[in-house]
């Protein structure tokens, strides 16, 4: 067994990083400036999208994006249970009403014919989730969202490396929010980015994410003189700092290296659990890119012979941390209570909810760590 405990989505911290934050703690400028500058156009040069706004988490790159999107009272959502809190979260907070559809029980991703079913006269977006770092069935999403005339808001906190048919996601629907969470694939802390083709989208991003404060008001204390500012919107605190780009910078410099160590791991899981009672990733659809996020292992209860939980446990006792993503959306005391929902609604999310457990998955695992974790999961379900 192994001496030290193995932390589920460790971050992969190198000297480049920690030069870089220490060079901006001795330039004296920690909040918005021009790290955060650098990596927006960095960020928006990797996606290949005409614009990048760099804010403070995935989640305040939803809201924001929703809000400039025009979303309020009145309209509807269509997304998936099979997601984090934050997706749902940032449509309620506009005052529209998130409607769940189902996802499919082997990609985990939204099934876009239940989108097309769940449309009502006030439904106004579709927020796809590209869960794991799969990427959704977008041909059919965009097809839905430009016959029915809604807008496609992608949350890929996931998916920063995500390539559907040769596009890279933050380049196909009409906003898209990215992560860098200290679990996710390319990390600041906290932090977030939103890409967008569209100028306008882009313009009120920037303005609402900081107060609602006129444009470049960020550059009010530079050495140019201070600026005047008008407020033109009651915006919101989502800056993302300099200290926060400053770990960014290097991380999206390594994050395709990172994806090839990834990439690695997760074929070497693939082959080493194929003989195992458990369920695996589902194959790579054609013509797309993966981003390695989570590797999942679905345990049930009557092939294993113990319930996800208990595996988590004998995990955890063999100094092995593991995560849930997700126990769907629906089955979370708020929504259920608000919304009505029971498991039943979305079975293939409750299938998915009670079975699905994620296994470390970093570029910072060494070989000998994969072996453990490895020999861990074999043993324990060979007990
Ligand atoms: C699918 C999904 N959406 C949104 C978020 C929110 O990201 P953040 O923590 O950067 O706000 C997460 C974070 O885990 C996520 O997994």
């Amino acid at each position: 067994m192994r001496d030290q405990f193995l932390v589920f989505g460790a971050p992969q911290i190198e000297e480049a990083e920690i030069n870089e934050v220490v060079d901006c703690l001795r330039s004296g400028w920690l909040g918005t400036g021009p790290k955060v500058a650098r990596f927006e156009e960095q960020f928006r040069q990797y996606i290949g999208a005409e614009y990048a706004i760099a804010v403070n988490s995935c989640t305040a790159g939803l809201h924001l994006s929703m809000i400039v999107a025009g979303l309020g009272p009145g309209d509807e959502v269509i997304t998936t249970p099979m997601t984090f809190c934050a997706t749902v979260n940032s449509i309620i907070h506009t005052g529209a009403t998130p409607v769940l559809v189902d996802c499919d029980r082997d990609t985990f991703l939204i099934d876009p014919q239940r989108i097309e079913d769940a449309i009502t006269p006030r439904t106004r977006a579709i927020v796809p989730v590209h869960l794991c770092g799969r990427p959704c069935d977008m041909d059919a999403i965009m097809d839905i969202a430009a016959r029915r005339n809604l807008l496609v808001i992608e949350d890929a906190a996931h998916a920063i490396e995500t390539v559907y048919k040769g596009r890279k996601v933050g380049t196909i629907g009409d906003l898209t929010a990215f992560s860098f969470y200290v679990t996710k694939n390319v990390i600041t802390g906290e932090g977030g980015m939103v890409t967008t083709n569209r100028p306008n989208f882009a313009d009120k991003i920037k303005v609402y994410g900081l107060h609602g404060m006129s444009k470049d008001a960020w550059k009010r204390y530079s050495d140019e003189g201070y600026k005047h500012y008008q407020v033109v919107f009651p915006g919101f605190k989502y800056n993302m700092m300099d200290l926060q780009a400053a770990i960014g910078l290097h991380q999206l410099a390594r994050v395709d290296e990172n994806l090839k160590r990834r990439n690695e791991i997760w074929q070497t899981y693939n082959r080493a659990f194929a003989d195992l009672p458990v369920g695996l990733p589902a194959p790579d659809e054609p013509d797309t890119v993966h981003a390695r996020h989570l590797y999942t292992l679905m345990i049930d209860k009557e092939r294993c012979g113990m319930t996800r939980d208990e595996f988590m446990q004998r995990l955890y006792k063999l100094n092995i941390g593991t995560g849930v993503h997700y126990v769907g959306v629906h089955l979370h005391a708020y929504y259920r209570e608000r919304f009505d929902y029971c498991p039943e609604d979305f079975p293939n999310a409750t299938w998915i909810s009670k079975r699905t457990v994620s296994i470390p998955l970093s570029p910072k695992l060494s070989g000998a760590d994969v072996e453990d974790v490895i020999e861990a999961v074999k043993n324990i379900l060979r007990q």
